[in-house]
């Protein structure tokens, strides 16, 4: 069964538009697609289609096939989230990153601050193609090793004045299978994230100011009117 917290976003999703970064092997996009009919999602994937066929080769071109014929636009290759603002306009109502990750391990020198890089940079970018009340929604495993780049997730949402919003997400939807950043290219891997159920979303909305003073300056005109 779907949790009401991953169906509530879903429905809402059927009219919006959402850009999907980091997008793995295609099938949580398909999953979102597939349940809610939504044809404005944006699947973006940071390699080449080649890259993306080799290391899931036994979804990847179904799924591609299917967000090709189901969306506006066709899935696109080369898109590096941390320049999501070099790409597009603030046009997105909602944009995903699920399981960021580089595809290099807690032993490797450099991988915690490469990370946060990542997460922090995707942030100040992404913020940017967000509509006014656009949300960004970041899934993150709960381990302790990732649970150390939380704090530059918040410390970007925070500098461009992000708001948390309530957890909502896209996650853990029927037919989506968490990848690895390498899949087959990892020797005797089959590209599946291990316990890929322990993970946190973050949501972070745009905050619409405009809106908000514009509903101030309605308050203001229906109080003075019932005064008067
Ligand atoms: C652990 S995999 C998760 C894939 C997919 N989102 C999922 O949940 O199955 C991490 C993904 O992040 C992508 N990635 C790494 N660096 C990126 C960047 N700078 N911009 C966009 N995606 C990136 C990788 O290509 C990979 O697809």
């Amino acid at each position: 069964m779907v949790a009401k917290h991953v169906l509530s976003p879903c429905w809402k999703a059927v009219e919006k538009k959402i850009l999907s970064v980091g997008s793995g092997d295609g099938s949580q996009q398909r999953a979102l697609v597939n349940l809610t009919g939504c044809k404005n999602l944006v699947s973006t994937f940071f390699d080449s289609r080649k890259d993306v066929m080799r290391k899931y080769p036994d979804a990847a071109e179904s799924n591609l096939a299917y967000l090709s014929a189901h969306c506006r636009s066709a899935p696109l290759f080369h898109i590096d989230a941390t320049k999501s603002h070099e790409y597009f306009g603030p046009s997105f109502d909602c944009a995903f990153f699920t399981n960021p990750h580089l595809g290099i391990f807690c032993w490797d020198p450099g991988c915690k601050s490469a990370h946060e890089e990542l997460l922090y940079d995707s942030v100040i970018s992404m913020s940017r193609i967000l509509k006014p009340g656009g949300e960004l929604h970041f899934t993150l495993k709960s381990t302790s090793f990732y649970k150390s780049w939380h704090s530059s997730l918040l410390e970007a949402a925070n500098k461009v004045g992000l708001v948390p919003a309530p957890p909502e997400h896209f996650y853990r939807l029927p037919g989506h299978i968490s990848r690895t950043t390498l899949g087959r290219d990892k020797p005797k891997s089959n590209g599946r994230i291990p316990n890929s159920d322990n993970a946190t979303t973050f949501v972070f909305q745009n905050v619409d100011e405009a809106a908000d003073v514009l509903d101030e300056k309605i308050a203001d005109e229906f109080w003075t009117a019932y005064a008067a």
